[in-house]
């Protein structure tokens, strides 16, 4: 498939994927929200991809929210099925089996916070701006923000967002561990590459287990949590990369993990 609005470069094991409509700050229209859906359902399945780096075209945003535009002709039934799709996709990253960083180069609102929230962890500009202006639109976030949000930094500060739908910079979005890291402007997205690049490296079945215990361990007791993961954590032993990881470290070299 074509993409009219996503740029998509892979390099290494790392791809970067960039929401490339700057003129409307990256809003997510319908059009945009598909293209996203079939690109990270491509990225998931090729074996080429360890790592993904998500981040807006142009200096001002990452993404400015959904688009109002679009939105402002909708009806309920529209608005439903626009909010799954976008709900839709913010699962799709969720369930990767690969780790996906967002960096939030401008301001991530609405939509764009959510995206930005749908991937494993967030580098920010010290330039970002991050908010839920949705209720001075007369609606609420509708792309799993109100459940990211409240389970990332407790339902008092996520209320606080987005009740008032203010803005909050990259300091307070790091205080309150929205943000894991901030850095100038022009060295966030290299910085997120070499994250991301780490992260190719490692033996990427361990990593798929362990992004999946923590996002399912979440909704578990910790009884039941500590039991699926016991139950990841033996399957790898029947892994050639566990072979290989820990045979390279008795050996003294660099594992050449297969990611099988
Ligand atoms: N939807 C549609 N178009 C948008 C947009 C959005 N979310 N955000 C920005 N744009 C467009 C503007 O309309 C403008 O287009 P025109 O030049 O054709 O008028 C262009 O992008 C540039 O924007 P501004 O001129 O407004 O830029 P600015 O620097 O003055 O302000 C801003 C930047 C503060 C981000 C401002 O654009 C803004 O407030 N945008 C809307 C943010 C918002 O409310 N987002 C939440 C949307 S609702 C949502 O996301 C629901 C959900 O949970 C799914």
């Amino acid at each position: 498939m074509e993409f009219k609005n996503l740029l998509i470069d892979t390099t290494d094991g790392v791809t970067t994927l960039t929401i490339n409509s700057p003129r409307t700050l990256n809003a997510l229209n319908s059009a945009l929200l598909h293209e996203l859906e079939c690109a990270l359902y491509g990225l998931n399945l090729d074996v080429d991809v360890k790592a993904v780096v998500i981040t807006g075209a142009g200096e001002k945003a990452f993404v400015a929210g959904a688009d109002i535009k679009e939105m402002s002709t909708m009806s309920a039934y529209e608005g439903h099925q626009f909010g799954l799709t976008g709900q839709r996709v913010m699962l799709l990253i969720e369930k990767m089996t690969k780790p996906v960083i967002a960096a939030v180069n401008g301001y991530a609102l609405g939509g764009g916070l959510e995206l930005a929230l749908a991937c494993d962890f967030i580098y920010a500009s010290n330039r970002a701006r991050l908010g839920f202006p949705e209720v001075t639109l007369g609606i609420m976030p509708g792309f799993g923000g109100t459940q990211n949000l409240a389970r990332l930094i407790g339902p008092n500060r996520a209320n606080e967002m987005i009740f008032t739908g203010k803005m909050i910079d990259g300091t307070k979005a790091l205080a309150w561990g929205i943000v894991n890291e901030l850095f100038p402007p022009e060295e966030l997205l290299a910085k997120a590459r070499e994250c991301a690049a780490t992260m190719a490296g490692v033996g990427s079945v361990g990593l798929a287990y362990a992004k999946n215990a923590i996002a399912n361990g979440l909704n578990m007791t910790k009884e039941d949590g500590f039991r699926y993961e016991a139950s990841l954590f033996g399957v790898l032993f029947a892994t050639e990369d566990q072979k290989e990881g820990m045979g390279a470290f008795v050996e003294k070299r660099k594992a050449e993990f297969k990611g099988k």
